[in-house]
């Protein structure tokens, strides 16, 4: 590796190294003339172009956008790493017409996001938030156990649709098959999964009553749950995003919503995030929303940072990146 080569490092990410109880970057400092953006408020799109104009790696967010118009002023750039599984922030062609090898998370965060997307399921299935507000705001106190209230949607016994059968897919499918649910699972490959019935996404539009989506958004995914899919549900079906927001048209699924077709919505993930305060979707006692939070245990964001630590000092050494998501990239 060149001595101390430039590096960017987009969030010191110091409240999870407190956590963590170590300097998460000692590594890179130690590898690297790094510096770390050192405001609360998050880069901005100005503030990236200078930071990257003469920086050789970057260690980055998910909400850090390297799309080509910006990565064509990087030209010292040699290396991404993003702390995040997904990379649809990043322009994978562009970085490898660049010579840029871009590194991801994979694996490490797998059974953290299932577990939220199982919390999601059971959260908006058993309308436990509407619940627990009813309760807080007082209005039980005013009121009565009833036979009827806050009657939900059992997970047991009913049929669970996976869209993506990936790591993520496959871990939220064991756990539905531990909870007594019928899985059906659909993947572009055609991937077969133990325990997974394989169908095409019509009928697993058709026979699910919760949905749960796991795709990457790429350009085939964006859109997929569009008014024409949410129309070939079953009336009153349950759907959990924590995914990437754009795999949902969110205009069609507001619509969805108000016309009943939709039981129930729990989304970790959001066409433009932060989601804006007065959007529509926050006016759904039945939509449970989450700030993308699929990966926030403290132990699965410290092993995201040790792999995309890893993935840059790799990179820099010119050595094979444990996780590459361009791998045409890799000389
Ligand atoms: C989270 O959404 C990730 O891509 O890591």
């Amino acid at each position: 590796m060149k001595e101390n080569p430039r590096v960017f490092v987009s969030d010191g990410m110091d409240g999870l190294a407190r956590r963590a109880g170590r300097d998460l970057l000692a590594p890179l400092r130690a590898a690297a003339d790094c510096r770390v953006w050192p405001h609360v408020r998050p880069a901005a799109r100005e503030d990236l172009r200078e930071e990257l104009a003469e920086a050789e790696g970057v260690l980055c967010l998910l909400t850090d956008v390297l799309d080509a118009e910006l990565l064509a002023g990087c030209p010292d750039l040699r290396v991404i790493s993003s702390i995040s599984v997904g990379v649809d922030h990043i322009d994978l062609d562009a970085a490898t017409s660049q010579d840029i090898v871009v590194g991801n998370t994979p694996g490490v965060l797998t059974e953290t996001t299932a577990d939220l997307a199982f919390a999601l399921l059971l959260t908006a299935g058993r309308r436990v938030v509407e619940a627990g507000d009813f309760l807080r705001t007082g209005a039980w106190a005013k009121s009565r156990w009833a036979i009827d209230s806050f009657v939900g949607r059992d997970l047991h016994g009913a049929t669970l649709g996976i869209v993506g059968l990936g790591p993520i897919g496959q871990a939220v499918a064991r756990r539905a098959q531990g909870f007594g649910m019928r899985v059906l699972g659909w993947s572009r490959s055609g991937r077969e999964v133990l325990g997974v019935r394989g169908v095409a996404l019509e009928q697993l539009f058709a026979e699910a009553d919760f949905v749960s989506l796991h795709v990457a958004l790429t350009a085939e995914t964006r859109g997929l749950i569009d008014a024409r899919a949410l129309a070939a549900m079953k009336p009153g079906v349950v759907l959990v995003n924590t995914a990437r927001g754009g795999v949902i048209d969110q205009p069609a699924l507001v619509e969805a919503l108000e016309s009943g077709q939709l039981g129930a919505v729990g989304l970790d993930v959001f066409e433009s995030e932060p989601i804006d305060a007065e959007h529509p979707l926050l006016g759904f006692p039945n939509a449970v929303l989450t700030p993308h939070i699929g990966s926030a245990s403290v132990e699965t964001r410290v092993r995201m940072v040790d792999l995309a630590v890893a993935n840059l000092l790799a990179g820099l050494r010119g050595e094979p990146l444990p996780a590459c998501a361009n791998p045409g990239a890799e000389r």
